[in-house]
């Protein structure tokens, strides 16, 4: 078995051509190259599209009548979906349809732009704003996934609209400033889905930060050696994620892989691993995966938020309100930083981070 320093050769040349997966697609290859071959272990327990179960299904939840008399009941239904699943959809969310098509459209003119045009944004600079990469952890994961990406830095909700590539500026921009308005709902029912008040997770500010990562993944010469995405959970607080018709996402939901139906004009939402310390385990972090097809490119949009810059090295720990319900807290306190720094050094490689927070 290779290990990761005889990768490291073929996965600087292929960061040095900045063109991607799909750039490797648009060179004709038919056998995809050895790095993106995941070990059989991952393998066996991912590709096969078979063995998951297609009798459960991700919990949809309809929003309409959160202002009015459904509200006791909508957030009954969020609670049951965050303990159990960790993930939900929701639909009726107040974003017209023509906001998330046009989102999904332009995410795709931006990665099939000519490779000259799209290169000038590739960077694995932490600190630059706008971004296009393919895999963030390249050179800390051994196995490769089969996906590019276009990250957006909004510190505190904010992002000056021409700092984003032309060809996606409008749509973004429309886009994002739904979510964050989708954001501000959710911390409120996720608040009272906890017994906490109201404005108490807008109050602690760990929701004001997003980072938006607009995903493209080609279709796939060889889909069952390799995943767009590996098994992993989130190191937001929350994440709102756009998907395309193509399908391919799938969550961990009791020892079981569960696809993620593509549900027209839905967006899922997942409780990340922060939110997941915060209540004391009492919402769970979803681990999920994407796999790779012989169809494509399946776009999607991931927008993860967690706290606001002044807030990015203040410590968060299991909410002392929950904590008297569970016997002590599980949990030590970490800060984003702390937490960011960790799961960067670790890459995407199967495990939770969470355990290493544990008391
Ligand atoms: C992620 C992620 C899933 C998808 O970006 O963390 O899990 O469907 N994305 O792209
Ligand atoms: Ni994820």
């Amino acid at each position: 078995m290779a290990s990761n320093q005889d990768y490291h050769r073929a996965k600087a040349d292929f960061d040095e051509t900045k063109a991607g997966v799909k750039g490797l697609l648009d060179s004709g290859v038919l056998k995809i190259p050895k790095m993106f071959i995941h070990p059989p272990e991952t393998l066996r327990q991912t590709t096969s599209r078979e063995t998951h179960n297609v009798n459960l299904q991700v919990p949809v939840i309809d929003l309409k009548g959160v202002e009015s008399g459904n509200r006791a009941k909508t957030v009954a239904e969020i609670k049951e979906a965050s303990e159990s699943w960790g993930i939900f959809q929701v639909v009726n969310h107040g974003i017209p349809a023509s906001v998330l098509e046009e989102m999904i459209e332009v995410v795709q003119r931006f990665h099939e732009q000519p490779k000259e045009v799209k290169m000038k944004w590739y960077s694995r600079e932490h600190e630059q704003q706008v971004k296009y990469y393919s895999n963030g952890d390249l050179y800390v994961s051994k196995a490769v996934n089969w996906r590019d990406s276009l990250s957006c830095h909004y510190a505190d909700g904010t992002l000056d609209p021409d700092a984003l590539p032309q060809v996606c500026r409008v749509a973004i921009k429309n886009y994002m400033k739904r979510i964050i308005d989708l954001n501000d709902t959710l911390a409120k029912l996720l608040s009272e889905a906890l017994g906490l008040d109201t404005g108490y997770l807008a109050n602690i500010n760990c929701m004001r930060t997003a980072t938006l990562v607009c995903h493209y993944y080609p279709s796939c010469p060889e889909p069952d050696l390799t995943l767009g995405a590996t098994k992993h959970s989130d190191p937001s607080y929350l994440t709102i994620l756009l998907q395309d018709s193509i399908g391919g996402l799938q969550v961990l939901h009791r020892n079981q892989w569960v696809d993620v139906q593509p549900v027209k004009e839905a967006l899922i939402i997942n409780i990340g691993d922060l939110m997941q310390l915060i209540t004391n385990d009492k919402f769970k972090s979803v681990e999920h995966r994407v796999l790779s097809a012989p169809i494509g490119p399946r776009i999607s949009a991931a927008c993860f938020f967690y706290p606001s810059t002044a807030n990015s090295c203040k410590p968060y720990g299991p909410i002392k309100e929950l904590v008297s319900e569970k016997g002590g807290p599980i949990y030590r306190e970490t800060d984003h930083k702390e937490y960011m720094a960790y799961y960067r050094a670790k890459g995407l490689d199967g495990d939770s981070c969470l355990p290493s927070f544990m008391l």
